[in-house]
């Protein structure tokens, strides 16, 4: 009963503090992670105030790790990668060794074990996933060419983690770590070699098996139409097969869990599982943020405060310095190097997995962990400041000596990158199936601005509607950016902010619409308040649907110029 008593106060602990100290964190415009963190220091031992079960906590924070990484696994596409692979595989791998000497060096010279320095420096070479995309989202840099180069730099980075953490293990004994038993560096290469094999096996089941066994599956799963079985169906997937990956192949529950995700990508149900999970994946991955705070020492920052200096300084400086003239070097021009370095000027979630398995295996003195934890917490704060120096960097670079700077090349290069993303995506559109989501008169039944028109003109519509959905959170439309498409709610409720107050628009409703007739900017920002379905028409398609259809243009016209009289009469009446 005892222990009933402690899980269910730390999850309630947990949660109830990330939340609060996560909505501070957000009305200070900092990442809420920053808030997760601290929310973990709050309920840790060396704080006063109330202590949750660490024991428990980082149980929980296990399964956070893996719907973390069945998260990355799902939304993990090779072809994304390819696109950009000439710059994020040399880059990603050369910025890694770089970081991890600069690292390790100082760990040295501190005069900690080769392995714990090692440990240390892959640790602080590798960026938050997490941090990164809520970065770029934010700033709209997403689907830019160099928000790609970053993802995909991000990628190869994970990637190169992931093999990092089944490797480590096996090689702890050579690195100077604890083992069962003392081995020989023989031995370590036979444990190694034995790590290797069971990976591999386990790799050739998942990607021979998998796809056969798991996407038909969910299909029988989804047949049954019950979204509690199919939300559950994913869970099971995820956690089950990376238990399976752990306890009878030896690889790591991060791996497995990558794996369940990467093999469900590729099939028609990677949007419906990423949605459904995602709400446990969120609540999760708190947890995991929460119980790293919770094993967080402040003292570290008065006892050591030098140290603490350094930790941050390889991060944000160094880091991004290495990153830069990598990128500059592979001769692409300097607002890329900028935004890649800015992006990378932070570490997350990989480098807490990391200390936490360096201190399992003895390789890395605790107080590692508390420079980690402190240079990620500091590094994570101070990350939009990196993007307020894209700007002028890329400036400064650019100015340089023409020999240096060497411009044109630079930018015929950047020209070429576009021009492979843009033809992948293309390429990408002509082989997803065409999807017809709503019928005819579907179209009229929910949306009611479509009910008069003609059976023939609604289902023109249905062929001209590209599906979207959003989750919570996820912005739609900015305010200020060019109008490409109008969106009908088929579900989810969105909230427009405008300077003068705020309107909650439900299914069945639409908006987009007056950048898109008007061909200005976009004039408020659309945020999913809920998980949304979207049907999008495109600027193009619209306008050549309501050529011929004048009615529909009248009656469209008049939600805008109502929408625009109100905004113009004051304060909005509150959201309901
Ligand atoms: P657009 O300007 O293209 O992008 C922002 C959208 O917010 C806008 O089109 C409208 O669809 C919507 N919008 C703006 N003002 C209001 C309002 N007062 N009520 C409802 N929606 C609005």
């Amino acid at each position: 009963m005892h222990h009933e008593a402690g899980l269910l106060v730390t999850i309630v602990l947990g949660l109830v503090m990330a939340f609060a100290f996560g909505f501070v964190a957000a009305r200070l415009r900092m990442p809420p992670l920053v808030g997760y963190l601290v929310a973990g220091i709050a309920l840790g031992g060396s704080t006063p105030g109330p202590v949750a079960d660490a024991g428990l906590a980082s149980q929980l924070a296990e399964v956070g790790v893996i719907l973390l990484m069945f998260g990355v696994g799902l939304h993990f596409s090779l072809d994304d990668l390819k696109a950009v692979r000439w710059i994020a595989v040399p880059g990603a791998i050369a910025q890694i060794v770089a970081a991890t000497a600069i690292g390790a060096l100082v760990a040295l010279l501190w005069g900690w074990s080769f392995g714990g320095g090692l440990v240390f420096g892959l640790a602080l070479s590798v960026a938050s996933t997490v941090v990164l995309l809520k970065a770029l989202e934010e700033r709209n840099a997403l689907e830019g060419a160099n928000g790609r180069v970053a993802v995909g730099w991000l990628i190869v980075e994970d990637l190169a983690m992931v093999l990092a953490l089944v490797m480590i293990p096996a090689f702890a004994g050579l690195l100077g770590g604890k083992v069962a038993e003392p081995v020989s560096g023989g031995g370590a290469l036979l444990a190694g070699l034995i790590t290797i094999v069971k990976v591999g096996a386990f790799l050739l089941l998942m990607l021979i098996a998998g796809p056969r066994l798991m996407p038909p599956m969910l299909r029988q799963v989804a047949r049954l139409g019950s979204r509690e079985l199919f939300t559950l169906a994913v869970l099971a997937a995820a956690l089950g097969i990376a238990y399976l990956a752990a306890t009878m192949f030896g690889v790591s529950f991060a791996l497995g869990a990558f794996c369940a995700g990467m093999v469900l990508s590729k099939s028609e149900f990677s949007h419906k599982a990423a949605t459904e999970s995602l709400p446990l994946q969120d609540a999760f991955a708190v947890l995991f943020f929460v119980s790293v705070g919770m094993l967080f020492d402040p003292s570290v920052l008065w006892r050591d405060p030098l140290a603490v200096l350094l930790t941050l300084l390889i991060i944000v400086v160094g880091k991004s310095l290495v990153a830069m003239v990598i990128v500059l070097l592979l001769g692409y021009p300097a607002p890329t190097a900028a935004m890649v370095a800015a992006s990378l000027a932070q570490i997350g979630e990989f480098s807490f997995i990391l200390a936490a398995l360096g201190i399992a295996l003895g390789l890395m003195p605790v107080e590692g962990r508390d420079l980690i934890l402190a240079g990620a917490i500091l590094s994570i704060m101070l990350n939009p400041l990196a993007f307020l120096a894209i700007g002028p960097v890329s400036g400064w670079v650019t100015a340089l000596p023409a020999r240096f700077a060497g411009r044109a090349r630079r930018q015929a290069k950047f020209a070429r990158l576009e021009r492979a993303l843009e033809q992948r995506r293309a390429e990408a559109e002509a082989l997803a199936p065409h999807r017809v989501s709503l019928s005819s008169e579907e179209v009229g039944d929910r949306f009611p601005i479509f009910g008069r028109l003609p059976p023939e003109a609604r289902a023109e519509l249905t062929d001209l509607f590209v599906p979207r959905r959003a989750s919570p959170g996820e912005r739609i439309i900015r305010r200020g950016d060019a109008a490409h498409e109008i969106f009908f709610i088929a579900s989810g409720e969105v909230e427009v902010s405008l300077p003068n107050g705020s309107v909650r628009l439900k299914a069945g409703d639409f908006f987009g619409e007056m950048g898109v007739l008007s061909g200005n900017p976009r004039t408020a920002d659309v945020t999913a308040i809920d998980y949304c379905e979207f049907e999008m028409l495109s600027r193009r398609d619209l306008l050549f649907f309501l050529d011929r259809h004048p009615e529909l243009t009248a009656a469209i016209s008049d939600v805008a110029d109502r929408r625009t009289e109100m905004n113009q009469a004051g304060p909005l009446p509150a959201a309901s």
